[in-house]
């Protein structure tokens, strides 16, 4: 009996596998990835003509034939994604991930599975290709992001985040019964095939996404075991976000992805840290949305990238190129503030993880740590008044300069006229200058210690 249990869990764990990889492997895999830390994010489609967020589909529950439009008048013009590429490496921005096809079915690229495709429109090439072409040609490592979801398909069976969704079984099951999902898998299946065989090395697949539970739709609707095994196969050295429903399955997954929040601390999964990488729009919206305008300022933008690495993960930030093809003039904006930073502050980012817990954070203050060049990075988020106290860190630091332009910060007593600041002797005090140096958040480095 115990026999017949060891084997059954043996082959129940056996089952949970994608493929075998040690975690000295999945280490390796995921180097340059954990090294770079900041990513390009482009969520681009037909949808783009609406102007009015990605979702805009399933929001006013348009019909296929009148979301028609936006495909019969697709003509991006003046696409240009050389310069695309120019502007999320000026930022600092080391890969980039654009949506092959989003929700709405539309793919970016040349399938033979489907008519509802770029080289179809009045565009008529395959922009995927040139996509790719020219992010390769700029140095920068590249991602697909594919819609698991399919607002197009005929098969595709309807459920709750469908533009048609229903409120009952019955309705659903009235809606579905000519609808066949396993022919819509295989389409699936295809289309993954397809841009991860065309288009030569590709560095991230980034699916999007499971909601099993009522009218939703799981693991077992996208056949997610097999198609990631194929996935494994055809790019073995392919990073695959979490969203196909295999949390349980080694190799089903690489790296957790928190959208449009903050996480308080790094994320863990069985009470391991795990890698994770935030997305987060400029404004309120992935795909263009011309009236749109939350959009946030070049320090909050800072301080996303800044605390994401301070917590040990990374940053992929959306840009919703228009139908026309180009960058928005705000999101250029942004993009272009973000590098000024990045051009003197990157090493505080590029290599970088949360800093071991013996460093006290100071107030206001993000930490970031290399542990290769073992220097501590102070993001000062809030430019202090000539002291800067770092509580408990006597001993550890060897030399201080601000990171921009390699300046001593001199260690020393703590300045002030009438009253003298004493110094607790584990303390160090740093003396900086009354001005705040031009750039949004100064960081100080610390050579530390070996
Ligand atoms: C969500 C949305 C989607 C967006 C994605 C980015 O899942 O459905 O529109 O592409 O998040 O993370």
């Amino acid at each position: 009996m115990l026999i017949v249990v060891g084997l059954c869990a043996q082959f129940a764990i056996a089952q949970k596998r994608i493929w075998n990889e040690t975690e000295t492997e999945k280490e390796k895999r995921l180097e340059w990835w954990l090294n770079d830390r900041f990513g390009m994010f482009i969520h681009w489609g037909t949808y783009a003509l609406a102007g009015r967020h990605e979702w805009v589909k399933k929001r006013e529950r348009i019909p296929d034939d009148a979301y028609r439009k936006y495909f019969d008048n697709f003509n991006p013009d003046l696409y240009d994604p050389v310069e695309w590429a120019k502007m999320a490496k000026a930022a600092g921005m080391k890969y980039a991930v654009i949506t092959s096809k989003h929700h709405e079915g539309f793919t970016l690229f040349d399938s033979k599975f489907t008519d509802y495709k770029a080289t179809n429109t009045p565009y008529g090439k395959d922009l995927l290709k040139m996509w790719v072409d020219a992010f390769r040609a700029e140095g920068l490592k590249i991602g697909f992001y594919y819609s698991l979801i399919d607002w197009h398909h005929p098969e595709y069976t309807i459920d709750r985040v469908h533009p048609q969704s229903a409120n009952t079984q019955e309705e659903y099951d009235a809606l579905n019964k000519d609808r066949d999902m396993s022919i819509y898998r295989e389409y699936l299946e295809n289309q993954v095939r397809e841009i991860l065989t065309n288009y030569g090395k590709v560095d991230i697949l980034w699916l999007d996404y499971s909601f099993p539970g009522k009218f939703g739709k799981g693991r077992d609707d996208w056949g997610s075991v097999e198609l990631m095994k194929m996935v494994r196969e055809l790019q073995p050295e392919i990073i695959v976000n979490d969203r196909a429903d295999l949390k349980d399955y080694q190799g089903g997954w690489d790296f957790t992805t928190p959208e449009q929040f903050k996480v308080p601390e790094w994320p863990t999964y069985e009470g391991k840290k795990i890698p994770w990488e935030t997305c987060q729009t400029f404004s309120g919206s992935w795909g263009y949305y011309r009236d749109e305008h939350t959009w946030k300022d070049t320090k909050q933008l800072l301080v996303l990238l800044i605390e994401s690495v301070s917590k040990g993960g990374n940053l992929l930030l959306n840009v919703g190129p228009t139908g026309r093809g180009k960058i928005d003039y705000r999101a250029e904006y942004a993009l272009s503030s973000m590098g000024a930073w990045m051009k003197y502050n990157s090493p505080s980012i590029y290599g970088c993880s949360q800093a071991p817990e013996s460093f006290e954070v100071p107030d206001h203050s993000l930490l970031t740590y290399n542990p290769k060049t073992n220097r501590l990075y102070i993001h000062l988020l809030d430019y202090p008044l000539q002291n800067f106290t770092l509580k408990g860190y006597k001993g550890k630091v060897k030399y201080a300069q601000f990171l921009h332009d390699a300046s001593e910060i001199r260690i020393t007593a703590p300045h002030g006229h009438w009253v003298k600041q004493e110094l607790s002797e584990n303390d160090i005090n740093l003396r900086l200058p009354v001005s705040k140096p031009p750039v949004e958040i100064p960081v100080i480095e610390l050579v530390l210690e070996d």
